[in-house]
């Protein structure tokens, strides 16, 4: 895809070398209080390098840089999901901690959405986070996107193989809903 260029971020395709970024935002995450409400991430070198190959070879998972440094703070993911009767996109994302707190998921994801309801012609985004993931919840709430529903999730046992049950809430905005809050 062409770079996505914002007033501080560049969003653009992963690149091989960007492993090492990537490690880094990874193995914070895993390591957060968060961490605990998503599929596990593996953070050994060579798991991160056959991850960083295998978005660079794909369009869904997009790296997001700051201008000024051309560091990877982030990735943002848009995932098509089969859905009968519309165009949907899974949105995904993970910021570097050190990053967090300053705006950029917002300006990245905004500029990802119009992205996808323009250029992907995407019907509607979805997607869904923990609700114990407050910083997750509010920059879906800032984003636009509506709460469509609530349910009981667990992607994650305990060391004796107990599941990690939390409570997952469902975002969705469709195009309509985009341009309009954008006008
Ligand atoms: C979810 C996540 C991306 C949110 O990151 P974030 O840094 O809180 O979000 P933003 O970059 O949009 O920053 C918004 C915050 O920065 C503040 N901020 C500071 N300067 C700002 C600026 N110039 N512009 C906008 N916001 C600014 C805002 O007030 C806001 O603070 P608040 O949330 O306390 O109200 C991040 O917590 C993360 O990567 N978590 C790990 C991965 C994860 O949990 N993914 C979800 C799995 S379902």
């Amino acid at each position: 895809m062409t770079a996505i260029q914002t007033d501080r971020l560049a969003i653009r395709n992963f690149d091989v070398d960007d492993w090492h970024d990537l490690r880094e935002m990874i193995t914070q995450y895993q390591s957060s209080e968060y961490a605990m409400y998503d599929h596990e991430w593996p953070t050994a070198t060579e798991e991160i390098k056959r991850i960083t190959e295998w978005f660079a070879g794909g369009d869904s998972y997009l790296a997001v840089c700051l201008k000024t440094t051309r560091k990877v703070i982030g990735f943002i993911a848009l995932n098509r999901e089969e859905q009968d009767d519309c165009l949907a996109f899974n949105l995904g994302y993970c910021f570097n901690a050190d990053y967090q707190g300053k705006g950029y998921a917002t300006e990245g994801c905004q500029a990802v959405l119009d992205h996808a309801f323009g250029q992907l012609a995407a019907d509607k985004v979805i997607t869904g986070t923990a609700a114990a993931n407050q910083p997750s919840c509010r920059l879906l709430m800032r984003l636009g996107m509506r709460k469509t529903g609530e349910s009981t999730g667990s992607l994650r046992q305990t060391p004796d193989g107990k599941p990690i049950e939390f409570a997952g809430l469902s975002f969705a905005i469709s195009r309509d809903e985009w341009l309009e809050d954008g006008t």
